[in-house]
């Protein structure tokens, strides 16, 4: 597989990651599925995607137990990255920013994942009582100490409260050029998708000008890109697209036309004998946005990892690209 590299830090992962949250948190059957998910691992290491997107939160824990399972036997060939500041309560969730909490949480993350080293710790959400710059700080200590090489920072989330007139990663970009100033920053993670391209317009720039990685979350727009959902087909109420505005049944059916594209682009592609699937398209054109851009496609099946990672063999032509910027909107969102 291609390699990229994230960061001043230059440090290399295969193009396509893997999101390992639908092994364990905010997807239906996440708890059911541990065999598979630990396969699923395996596939995406056997064809170089390196990159493994974690987070204490997730399970919450399991998911980091269940890639320390994996990290136990193959260290060598994986790029692990976990996150740091949000707290699982038994009603919500709850961000935690104090240095002498993150500290704890990074030896506690390091026991689970069985290794003595965390390729990219990131920053999950500023603590609203902590100076976002004690936060990071911390974390800068932890580099020192080689309990990490490398620090990232999630973006906000697009539910969070936006200033009137904003970009959506306005906010995101002022935490930024605010902890730039403690530590360098070697990645942002954020949603980035054909439906969600909203990052373009000054989040990626942001990171490209400053030789800083960018990991693309949700880059299958939670499934829907795949072109595998039937609009109104329902999900579980432990499923975040139980609550998700774009997955109503009248949503997913007003976006269709969006699927409807990527499958034409995929069916071109396929025409050749190859077998392209409308995924592939999706994530191919996260890859095409720039050489510091790695999606990190979730999944917690073994055949959808090997279908990903496939992705990153797949390089859309001028007249694809012009389609995909000529696809509708998508209508729905958390505003
Ligand atoms: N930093 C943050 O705040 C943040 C926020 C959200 C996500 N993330 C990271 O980004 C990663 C990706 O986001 P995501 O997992 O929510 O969304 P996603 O990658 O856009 O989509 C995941 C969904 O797509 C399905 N899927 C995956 N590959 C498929 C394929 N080839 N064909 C058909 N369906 C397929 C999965 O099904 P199955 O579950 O059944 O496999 C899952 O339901 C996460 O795993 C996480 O690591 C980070």
């Amino acid at each position: 597989m291609e390699r990229r590299t994230i960061g001043a830090a230059a440090l290399e992962v295969g193009a396509v990651g893997l999101g390992c949250m639908p092994m364990s948190w905010a997807y239906s059957g996440s708890r059911q599925r541990g065999d598979e998910s630990l396969r699923t691992v395996h596939a995406a290491l056997d064809r170089g995607a390196t990159l493994l997107d974690t987070a204490d939160m997730y399970g919450p824990f399991t998911n980091e137990l269940l890639v320390g399972r994996v990290l136990k036997e193959r260290r060598s060939e994986a790029f692990v990255s976990t996150k740091v500041g949000l707290l699982v309560g038994e009603q919500h969730i709850v961000a935690n920013g104090r240095p002498g909490y993150v500290k704890r949480a990074c030896d506690a993350s390091l026991r689970r994942l069985q290794t003595d080293v965390i390729d990219l710790y990131q920053l999950h959400r500023a603590d609203p009582e902590v100076p976002v710059e004690e936060t990071w700080g911390a974390m800068a200590e932890l580099v020192s100490a080689g309990k990490v090489r490398a620090l990232g920072l999630c973006a906000v989330g697009a539910r969070s409260g936006r200033r009137s007139g904003a970009r959506l990663h306005d906010g995101t970009i002022r935490q930024l050029e605010r902890v730039q100033q403690v530590f360098p920053v070697s990645a942002v993670e954020a949603e980035l998708s054909v439906w969600s391209p909203e990052a373009l317009e000054g989040l990626l720039p942001w990171c490209e000008a400053r030789g800083v990685g960018f990991l693309g979350a949700m880059p299958l727009g939670n499934g829907f890109l795949t072109g595998t959902l039937t609009p109104g087909e329902g999900f579980e109420p432990d499923d975040v697209r139980a609550r998700h505005p774009r997955f109503t049944a009248e949503m997913m059916a007003a976006n269709q036309p969006i699927v409807v594209g990527l499958r034409r682009i995929a069916a071109r592609h396929s025409a050749g004998g190859a077998d392209v699937t409308p995924a592939q398209v999706a994530l191919a054109w996260v890859l095409s946005r720039g050489r510091h851009v790695v999606p990190v496609p979730g999944t917690k099946r073994e055949c959808w990892a090997a279908e990903n990672a496939g992705a990153a063999g797949l390089r859309l032509t001028a007249e694809d690209l012009a389609e995909v910027a000529g696809l509708p909107s998508a209508q729905g969102s958390w505003d």
